[in-house]
């Protein structure tokens, strides 16, 4: 099993597995693994020739007063429980990786954000929805697995 941090690396190693027409199945985390992930992981190693996850805690999707470095991150952990189904390759990038030092575009989906537990974390979603689309953009899997935990979040992104 890999671990990559940089965007370049993942693309040329993605590349090379799409020539050969192998299938990749993507599961996105922001870490701490648990046993959801772990069925979205075997989940996509069953249905896809290559798996990849990201672990990125997004800062992106926390509001001021949600604390950030309270989100539980245990990268040793969560290779070891990856590696044990068969996941191919684990992006890990670090903030500047993926946010750069000027984040100017997002990806707002205003209908549907504005619901729910959108409205008790304005700009949350935007969060999720932006780095989720930037991961896409780098992984361009054939199909990507989310726990069903958060709906509102399920429903944004289909
Ligand atoms: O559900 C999560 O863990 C996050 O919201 C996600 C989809 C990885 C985006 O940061």
């Amino acid at each position: 099993m890999l671990v990559i941090k940089k965007i370049s690396e993942v693309r040329e190693i993605l590349k090379k597995t799409r020539i050969k027409n192998k299938t990749i199945g993507f599961v996105p985390t922001m870490g701490a693994l648990h046993n959801g992930h772990l069925h979205l992981m075997k989940e996509s190693v069953k249905n896809n020739d290559y798996t990849v996850i990201s672990i990125f805690v997004n800062p992106i999707q926390f509001s001021e007063g949600e604390d950030l470095d309270k989100s539980p991150r245990d990268l040793e952990k969560g290779k070891k429980l990856a590696e044990s189904v068969g996941v191919d390759l684990i992006f890990n990038p670090d903030p500047e990786e993926i946010l750069g030092n000027n984040l100017l575009t997002f990806v707002d989906i205003k209908k549907l954000q504005n619901n729910l537990c959108g409205l008790s974390r304005p700009g949350h979603f935007k969060g999720v929805c932006t780095i989720v689309t930037k991961l896409f953009n780098i992984v361009r899997p054939d199909r990507a697995y989310f726990g069903k935990k958060d709906i509102q979040q399920l429903y944004i992104i289909k």
